[in-house]
């Protein structure tokens, strides 16, 4: 089969089997661009409600650049990678700024905005805009890979590289926007990274991996994330209806949103929280109640594994002016509870908040 063949068939398998998306039904660019960052490494069943509430709540990049970030970072909680949240606030307000308002129409200038790499331009310049620029992401590489046995390998540069000449290489048809949704579909429904259905597959006639029976080693990845595990002591101190939180800052995970004072240990030790400093400077608090909370939470991110207990501090009224000042010598913030609700927190800590109500 010829490499216009492989299009072909992709773009007959594409109609009779694409899911129905909103946005593919459009091609304003806002959108697209909105889809596409919501939806990088999230699968489509988990960003969809999160599309749509973006969506409804910005409709337009004018609305999102407007927005106090506070307010998308809320939007955004609960679908990790927080910085993706920060850009796409950042990109909204370049494209009214330094754009009139409009995007980028080619993939040269839409690799100028903020958080819009090569696949997120290639994604909008050619769904929007028609531009014949191959998307690459891990659908593609596995279709790729398997069909026509190419064993470059995906965590180096150069085989990335290999995968990208080959896929502009396909991409040569009259509907660049369609084919590119037609293989990144036919990856995530048919071409499946664990024991896909290669006989219903239109294209295993001709596919490498299955006559050599190597589906299961495509694509070639050599190099492993490392994980690295954390162990957290969370303070969750409240007094007089107010609860003490932490901004995160910069150069750790969860940039932007709040969690609580901690204090973070290298191992695990059996009741290691007695021993953190954030505890230990509450002493002058004398009629404080303390007790561990009894679940250890784990939650996992793609490079760390958080282990997290949380010791619920109980101040009594009368210290709400001293802890006022604790609060402000450590820049923490001091929030009643209507605002705990409206800040984004990590996952982790709003679930913890449900079960200890
Ligand atoms: N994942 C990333 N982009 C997508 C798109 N446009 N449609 C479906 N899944 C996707």
């Amino acid at each position: 089969m010829n490499t216009n063949d492989f299009a072909y068939r992709l773009l007959t398998w594409y109609p009779d089997n694409c899911r129905d998306l909103p946005w593919r039904k459009t091609d304003d660019p806002y959108i697209i661009w909105l889809s596409e960052i919501i939806l990088q490494q999230t699968k489509v069943a988990q960003g969809l409600p999160y599309f749509m509430v973006f969506s409804e709540t910005f409709p337009d990049v004018k609305s999102l650049a407007e927005a106090p970030l506070s307010l998308v970072m809320r939007c955004w909680q609960g679908l990790g990678y927080y910085s993706r949240a920060r850009n796409l606030h950042a990109c909204a307000q370049q494209v009214v700024h330094d754009w009139g308002g409009n995007f980028p129409d080619s993939y040269r200038d839409l690799l100028k905005l903020k958080g819009v790499g090569p696949y997120t331009a290639a994604a909008i310049a050619s769904f929007a805009f028609g531009e014949k620029v191959a998307v690459v992401d891990g659908n593609v590489y596995r279709v790729l890979s398997r069909f026509f046995g190419v064993d470059a390998d995906i965590s180096t540069q150069k085989g990335k590289k290999e995968f990208e000449k080959l896929a502009n290489q396909l991409i040569a048809t009259s509907d660049p926007g369609t084919y590119n949704q037609a293989i990144m579909e036919f990856g995530a429904l048919q071409c499946v990274p664990k024991s896909p259905d290669c006989h219903s597959c239109p294209l295993v006639e001709n596919c490498h991996a299955f006559s050599a029976n190597r589906v299961q080693d495509y694509p070639v990845k050599t190099k492993k994330v490392k994980i690295k595990k954390r162990y957290f002591s969370y303070l969750h101190i409240t007094c007089a209806g107010y609860t003490v939180v932490k901004e995160r800052g910069a150069g750790d995970i969860w940039q932007g949103l709040v969690d609580f004072p901690l204090d973070e240990f290298k191992n695990e030790k059996q009741n290691q929280w007695e021993d953190g400093e954030s505890l230990a400077s509450l002493r002058g608090f004398s009629r404080s109640q303390i007790d561990v909370f009894g679940t250890t939470y784990k939650h996992i991110l793609s490079h760390q594994w958080i282990f997290a207990t949380f010791v619920q501090v109980r101040l009594q009224k009368g210290d709400l002016e001293i802890l006022r000042n604790w609060v402000e010598d450590r820049n923490y913030l001091l929030v009643n509870g209507e605002e705990l609700e409206d800040l984004g927190k990590p996952i982790l800590i709003a679930k913890y908040l449900i079960d200890c109500d």
